[in-house]
């Protein structure tokens, strides 16, 4: 069963688009798949064709038990040929103020409590997350080993990006395990010039990250929401339908691990052997410094391993990587902020014109 979160903390991206309808296609393709509803806005329980208001529990109910005495399996909706539903209700966004007294550790992990209780008849579970980073989104993610990230080709703006792959980063560290991150460009219009750039810069930036798949811009995939059923059922020829199953086809053909080894920043690097690369930041006032870069998905820190040391008033982070060889391109982020390397002089441009430090590795 592979549990992936569809998360973006901005709104509109297209989130519950592709939570629904990617189940769509891969439900098409003989997966069994369980959406799991988790904004209280409950847009992928409607566009399931289920009326919150009309179902007797909800996810709510689940989240909101310590002793989980309600299984997960007892709410769940049968909403089209092997597709469930876990239907979410407004009520939902009251669980972070129910749940405020208890204990981090135990508020975020219910649903990955509820999901590891199910009987084991799922293929994938897709959540769809609320746009916010929220006890919600937290216990998504707690739950997931994957994340599709939905992108807007519209409206690129690469430090949204950094921010959310910081989040991601920040939330890693919390929930214990890593996440294996893709982004998906979605509300692709490719006949502006200004779309076409900013997926280029997107492919750039994410490489292998990125899925092949493109969503295009599809009037369709409203319609179908509007309707309350997946796209490939309101019209199987419509371009919604195929970019959907182009990318349910990409998701079955890379589980993590594959994701993982396929990472490399390019073909050549493949034949060659990792090797440990130590790189150093010395400040005297920073707290807080992580690296991101192709090499590892430009989230911070992660694949990395970290010390701090002092050196007389300054503090050393020494920051190792397992690389093979090639040119790699990176950033520190500092207290929060994005910077390049003050001890390296070799800066590129980045996709998005900022400067970005330069690694070789032989
Ligand atoms: N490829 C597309 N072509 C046309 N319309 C789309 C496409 N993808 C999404 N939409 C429409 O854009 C709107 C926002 O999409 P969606 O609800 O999937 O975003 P979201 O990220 O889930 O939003 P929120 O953050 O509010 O949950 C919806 O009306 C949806 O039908
Ligand atoms: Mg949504």
């Amino acid at each position: 069963m592979r549990v992936i979160s569809v998360v973006n903390q901005k709104g509109g991206c297209g989130k519950t688009t592709t939570a629904v309808n990617l189940a769509g296609a891969l439900a098409a393709d003989g997966a069994r798949v369980l959406v799991v509803d988790m904004d209280p806005q409950a847009h992928a329980t409607l566009a399931l064709g289920i009326d919150p208001d009309e179902t007797s529990e909800n996810l709510f109910d689940i989240l909101a038990d310590p002793e989980l005495q309600t299984p997960l399996a007892d709410i769940l909706i049968p909403a089209f040929e092997r597709i469930h539903v876990a239907p979410s209700s407004v009520i939902l966004s009251a669980l972070e103020q129910k749940l405020a007294a208890e204990k981090d550790e135990d508020r975020t992990e219910r649903l990955s409590r509820a999901l590891a209780a199910l009987p084991s008849e799922y293929d994938y579970v897709l959540i769809d997350c609320p746009p916010a980073v929220s006890l919600l989104t937290f216990n998504a993610l707690r739950a997931s080993r994957e994340v599709i990230v939905p992108l807007e080709t519209s409206i690129f703006a690469v430090d949204g990006v950094q921010k959310l792959l910081e989040t991601l980063a920040l939330l890693m560290d919390r929930i214990g395990h890593d996440l294996t991150v893709r982004v998906l460009p979605t509300l692709y219009d490719g006949r502006t010039r200004y779309a076409r750039e900013t997926l280029g810069e997107i492919r750039e930036l994410f490489k292998d990250l990125c899925f092949d798949s493109v969503i295009r811009m599809n009037v369709k995939l409203r319609e179908a929401a509007r309707r309350g059923v997946p796209i490939h059922v309101h019209d199987p020829r419509a371009n919604g339908t195929l970019d959907y199953a182009a990318t349910a086809i990409e998701l079955a053909a890379c589980p993590p691990a594959e994701l993982q080894a396929g990472t490399t920043p390019n073909e050549a690097s493949l034949s060659s052997e990792p090797r440990e690369v130590v790189i150093r930041f010395r400040d005297t006032d920073a707290a807080d410094v992580r690296i991101a870069g192709d090499f590892n998905g430009w989230i911070p820190d992660r694949d990395v391993k970290s010390r701090i040391e002092s050196e007389g008033p300054q503090r050393v982070w020494t920051k190792v990587l397992l690389l093979p060889p090639g040119t790699y391109e990176y950033r520190y982020v500092v207290d929060g902020e994005w910077c390049t390397d003050p001890e390296n002089g070799d800066q590129t441009a980045g996709p998005m014109g900022q400067p970005n430090s330069v690694l070789h590795v032989r």
